[in-house]
Parts: C-alpha cells; sequence; structure tokens
C-alpha cells in the first residue's frame, strides 16, 4: 500500500476513534461531574508514571473532569504543576516501580487519601531501541524491571484492597504501540517486554473472572511526547500519523469508564497488522510489517 494512502487510512480511522472516545466521555461527564460535587463521591483515580507526555495529559484531563487523584513518580513533583489546578483534588507521591516496598506504600497512601480507587493506571516505562547485540545487560535488567516486574508488583499492592471494595475498580496498564504481541525489528528486547505484559493482562484477568476488578492492556500510537521525539521522522516514514497526547488521554478515560481488558489505538492500517500479527506472522509480514522492517533498519542504522 503506497505510504500516503496508508496514512489517509490511520488519520481517518484515527479521527473515527477519537470521535467515539470523545462520545463516550460527553455522556458520562455529566454523572462524574455531579458525584465530584459531592466531594467524596467523586471519581478517583491513581496514576503512576504521571510526570511524563502521557501521565500529564492523562492527569490534566482527570482533574478536568472531577477525578480526585494520586499522582507518582520517582522525581519530586507538585501536583498542582501536573494538573494545572491548585483545587486540592490532586495529591502527588513518590514512588518507584520496581520497589515492591514503595508501591505497597502508595497503596496505603492512595487508599487512605480517597477511601476507593475506581482506577490505577500505569505509564511509567522505558522503550530503549537497539540492535540484537547491542542491548546491554543494564538495559535488559531495567527493561524487565520498569515494564514487567512493575506492572506485576503494581497491581499485587493494589489488588487485594481493589477486590474488598463496592463496584471493583480497572487497573489500566500501557504497553507499546498495538498489542503487545506485534515484535519489529531492533525493538526486539523491548517488545519482549510488551508481548510479557499482554500475557500477564490475558492471565489475570481470567484469574479475576467472576469479581469486579479488571486489568486493561493499554497500547498507545506513537504520540507526540518528549520520549518519543527520536523516532518522530521514522514514523512518519511509515504513514502512521503522530498523535497528540490529549487524544491518548480521552481514549484512556473511556478505557477506565468501560473498563475494557484491552485497547489497541490506531488507525485501520495498525488495525489490519496486529490481527493479521495474531493470526499468522507472515501474512503480517506480506502485507505491511516487513516494510515496516526496512524503515526501522534504514532508521536505525548499526
Ligand atoms: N509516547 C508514546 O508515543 C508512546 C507510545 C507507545 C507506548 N508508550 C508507553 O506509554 C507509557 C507512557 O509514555 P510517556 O511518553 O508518557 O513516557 P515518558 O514521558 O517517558 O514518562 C514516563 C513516566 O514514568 C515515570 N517513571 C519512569 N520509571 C519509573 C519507575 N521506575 N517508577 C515510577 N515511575 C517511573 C517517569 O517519571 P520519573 O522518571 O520521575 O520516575 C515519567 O513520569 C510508557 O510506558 C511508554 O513506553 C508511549
Amino acid at each position: 500500500m503506497p505510504v500516503d494512502t496508508a496514512k489517509k487510512k490511520v488519520n481517518r480511522v484515527n479521527t473515527q476513534t477519537t470521535k467515539m472516545a470523545l462520545a463516550n466521555t460527553d455522556e458520562t461527564t455529566r454523572t462524574e461531574r455531579a458525584r465530584a460535587k459531592q466531594g467524596i463521591d467523586a471519581p478517583t483515580a491513581v496514576l503512576v508514571g504521571a510526570t511524563g507526555g502521557l501521565g500529564h495529559a492523562l492527569a490534566r484531563l482527570l482533574a478536568a473532569e472531577g477525578f480526585r487523584i494520586v499522582l507518582a513518580a520517582r522525581r519530586e513533583q507538585n501536583a498542582a504543576v501536573v494538573t494545572d489546578r491548585s483545587d486540592g483534588s490532586a495529591i502527588y507521591l513518590r514512588a518507584d516501580v520496581t520497589d515492591p516496598a514503595s508501591l505497597q506504600e502508595l497503596a496505603t497512601a492512595a487508599f487512605e487519601h480517597l477511601g476507593r480507587i475506581d482506577a490505577v493506571v500505569n505509564l511509567a516505562g522505558i522503550s530503549p531501541r537497539k540492535p540484537l547485540e547491542d542491548y546491554t545487560t543494564a538495559d535488559v535488567d531495567a527493561l524487565m524491571a520498569v515494564n514487567v516486574k512493575g506492572p506485576i508488583y503494581l497491581t499485587q499492592a493494589f489488588l487485594p484492597r481493589l477486590l474488598k471494595q463496592s463496584g471493583g475498580a480497572v487497573v489500566v496498564h500501557l504497553g507499546g504501540a498495538m498489542d503487545g504481541r506485534v515484535a519489529l525489528p531492533f525493538m526486539s528486547a523491548y517488545a519482549a517486554t510488551r508481548g510479557a505484559l499482554a500475557s500477564y493482562v490475558q492471565g489475570a484477568n481470567r484469574e479475576l473472572a467472576g469479581t469486579d476488578v479488571v486489568l486493561s492492556f493499554f497500547g498507545p500510537v506513537p504520540s507526540n511526547t518528549e520520549s518519543e521525539s527520536p523516532y518522530f521522522d521514522m514514523w512518519r516514514k511509515m504513514g502512521v500519523a503522530l498523535c497528540e497526547p490529549d487524544v491518548v488521554a480521552r481514549e484512556i478515560l473511556a478505557t477506565i469508564r468501560q473498563r475494557r481488558r484491552a485497547h489497541v489505538m490506531g488507525g485501520g492500517l495498525l488495525k489490519m497488522l496486529t490481527l493479521a500479527n495474531a493470526v499468522s506472522p507472515s501474512i503480517a509480514d506480506a502485507i505491511g510489517l516487513r516494510r515496516f522492517g526496512k524503515l526501522i533498519k534504514e532508521h536505525s542504522p548499526r
């Protein structure tokens, strides 16, 4: 498929998906705003990795939608700066997803502050992209610690109390673009962590069937954030339109409200490649992933 045609398709479906997310936002906002006016009944969320490009956008959106929020990441930060609001709707706590004790402390403090928790969103993640032989032991250890062990420890820290509270909750883990199982060249070790997360979420949901708690794998499209900026040119050449963080934030909000087990963003091209890859990687190669691979290779010279 020519790049221009693919790009138009991606843009068209991105717009459709965004309209759906917006419609859902409008529909449920009135109820949540009404709850928010009552103070303690406002919807609540914990965002871990809240100071990055996507976390920042989500924090501002949830604050504007009347959520009471606990924000967390490793470095010191001010909740009012992250949310652009100084009405006390958010507090900021330091936490490290690689440290289970720090996550237990976060969970205890978050339940104390919020009372009940409707959503935990994990936006902490790293994505070093390198040739196979260049991933260092430090890269691999960090990838496993942040992208694989982090979501497991975070889920474990919150789950017992989420199961006990009435009404349940959703724990949203951000993965990579597509469904976590599409592994592109020069992203091998990174892709392995996203595949592991997708399997973890799947297994957890089967185990949690019959409860009110749901885990979600959220696959953002490549977005206009600082962390993704080294790859803007590569995505452009591949015909994948960059998404604004506010759009991703609205889709995460829709995922929270609908408690979706998986939400893979992206237009028709990305969705088609994701589906084809799940059925047969060689079909996915033939219809587009091989071309993607060549472009990534050009962008990542050895
Ligand atoms: N942006 C995109 O285009 C894109 C596309 C696909 C997937 N994603 C994924 O979506 C997630 C969010 O993306 P982003 O662009 O917002 O990333 P980002 O800008 O790099 O932000 C990452 C956030 O996680 C925090 N963090 C990092 N390590 C942590 C740790 N060990 N414990 C707790 N917090 C930690 C960072 O703050 P501190 O350093 O202060 O801890 C920061 O708040 C990531 O998993 C990313 O890989 C992003």
